[in-house]
């Protein structure tokens, strides 16, 4: 037999394999744990930075629609990921799933795919967790030298007081008539906090898989716990005001659009949608835990949908009660969960936010980070990768090699690449994972449809198909820079692919030496 891109992983060896014994990862993750790894991935940049930008520009008080939009196109790739992850609970996610049911070319490109989803959004993660570091320790009269705080080439200027990103304040400087030229202003070479945290948090993912779970249970705990506050303290003001601030800055709730496409109206709500699409990204890293699930096949589902149903209910909480508090026009800020609290009048509010999101990117970070080893794992498991990305620490039982290489790798994008460019290669990466899982819901119903599956995406082929639909429609939504973008990661992966991939890999080496029929 001969080479054959498409040749597909059998079902029945993908069960033996997720046995774990043999492969020495260890099950030690309980339904708990993967809720607080799902919400862990979830709850970061998209609600601490990206909301305030998104009601400004495009949706005004709608972004509370955005939020629902986003979510109900996520849920139906949730569903289709929730039967995969219980079917197969294997730490390969969607590069397995599609490893079974579209064949070997398509699983190497959506495995070289996820890269984009998790490797990239570590960083980009990373580069708004040193903006938010850099910005709480300036609050306490710490400065750290600024050309070491951004990606290459950013212009930061020393103004009222504090080093800040010229992009961010430019109508500020406008408006009070500052020249550039006037202030102290420096390029940035490099983000080296941004740098640094990818290795201390690589770090704890090879210390293991347990103590991974436990740190970011504890951060789950505590952002979660500062966004009800949140919630909270603003419900409360609002009561007390009689919901008059409410009233006024809810209206209009939907800002007739202003003449061009995506700014207000109903275009401008999709817009925004396709912006804070990112906020959900994550809920899927919970899949690349099932090997190290106790139960994959009760709980992956429970992990995946109820952590997704967790972050939209707290999405549309913050946003409404945002837009409520201040003024839309007002959010276009790098902390506006920060402003927000300001507007209720409690002084240690902005503290607590700013620690809130601190603790909270840390533990996207954490989990993207996990996620992305255990698929190059599994990769190289099955011989598409070096062997050495399979190796497992003989005491922690973690797979620090591969944890290790992703983790310098993640670190340098971290410190060179502008968050813009990162966050835009997160979107159309995961979004393509999106489109490939529900296209192989639908194909392996079709040709394994006597598995038990012990969670059933509804309505097939309805779900899968509209996963599909709205994953490629917000694709189309993106810049044509980032499809090029995506154009070379995925040759650079063919080169791999057909240089070391096909020769080496375990499916091709059992076809060749299966006797001819
Ligand atoms: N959903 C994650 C965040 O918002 C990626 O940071």
């Amino acid at each position: 037999m001969r080479f054959d891109a498409f040749a597909k992983k059998e079902f029945s060896a993908l069960d033996a394999e997720s046995e774990a014994g043999h492969i020495g990862l260890k099950r030690a993750l309980r339904a708990p744990d993967l809720l607080a790894l799902g919400v862990g991935a979830i709850i970061g940049a998209g609600i601490f930075v990206l909301t305030g930008s998104a009601a400004a520009k495009y949706a005004g008080p709608a972004i509370t629609i955005s939020f629902v939009i986003a979510a109900v196109a996520c849920a139906f790739a949730g569903l289709c990921y929730a039967e995969f992850a219980s079917l197969i609970p294997i730490a390969g996610s969607a590069y397995t799933y599609s490893y079974a049911s579209l064949g070997e070319l398509i699983a190497w490109i959506i495995g070289w795919d996820l890269i984009l989803e998790y490797g990239f959004g570590a960083a980009a993660v990373a580069v708004g967790w040193s903006g938010y570091v850099n910005s709480f320790l300036q609050d306490h009269g710490v400065t750290i030298p600024p050309h070491l705080t951004a990606a290459p080439g950013t212009v930061l200027v020393l103004y009222d007081g504090r080093w800040q990103r010229l992009s961010s304040i430019e109508e500020t400087l406008e408006s009070a008539h500052v020249a550039l030229g006037s202030i102290p202003h420096v390029t940035a070479a490099f983000d080296l906090v941004a740098f640094l945290t990818v290795l201390l948090v690589t770090a704890i993912l090879v210390r293991g898989i347990r103590e991974s779970a436990t740190v970011n249970t504890l951060i789950v705990i505590v952002k979660v716990s500062i966004v009800l506050v949140f919630v909270g303290l603003a419900l409360v003001a609002l009561t007390r005001a009689g919901w008059a601030p409410a009233s006024k800055n809810w209206s209009p709730y939907i800002p007739p659009n202003a003449g061009e496409f995506g700014k207000y109206g109903w275009s401008g709500i999709l817009r925004g949608a396709a912006v804070i699409f990112f906020a959900y990204i994550g809920f899927d890293a919970v899949s690349t835990a099932a090997q190290e699930a106790k139960n994959p096949k009760r709980d992956m589902p429970i992990g995946i949908l109820g952590s997704l149903v967790i972050c939209t209910i707290l999405y549309i909480l913050v946003s409404g009660l945002l837009t409520a508090l201040v003024p839309y026009t007002a959010l276009d800020v790098p902390d506006p969960v920060a402003v927000g609290i300001d507007a209720t009048g409690v002084g240690w509010g902005r503290f607590l936010v700013k620690v809130g999101a601190i603790f909270g990117l840390a533990s996207v970070m954490l989990v993207m980070l996990l996620a992305q080893s255990r698929v190059l794992f599994t990769m190289s498991n099955d011989g598409l990768l070096w062997p050495a990305a399979a190796k497992i620490h003989p005491r922690f039982q973690t797979p620090y090699v591969s944890s290790i290489v992703v983790g310098a790798f993640v670190a340098v994008f971290a410190g060179l690449v502008p968050i813009g460019i990162l966050g835009e290669l997160v979107s159309i990466g995961t979004l393509l994972a999106f489109v490939i899982v529900c296209a192989s819901v639908w194909m392996l119903r079709r040709r394994h449809p006597e598995i038990p599956r012990p969670f059933k995406t509804p309505w097939v082929p309805f779900v899968p198909f509209m996963g599909m639909a709205v994953a490629l429609a917000m694709m189309l939504a993106l810049p044509w820079e980032t499809w090029l973008r995506l154009g070379v990661w995925l040759a650079i992966g063919m080169a791999i692919y057909f240089g070391y991939g096909r020769k080496h890999s375990r499916v091709q080496k059992a076809l060749l030496e299966r006797p001819p029929a």
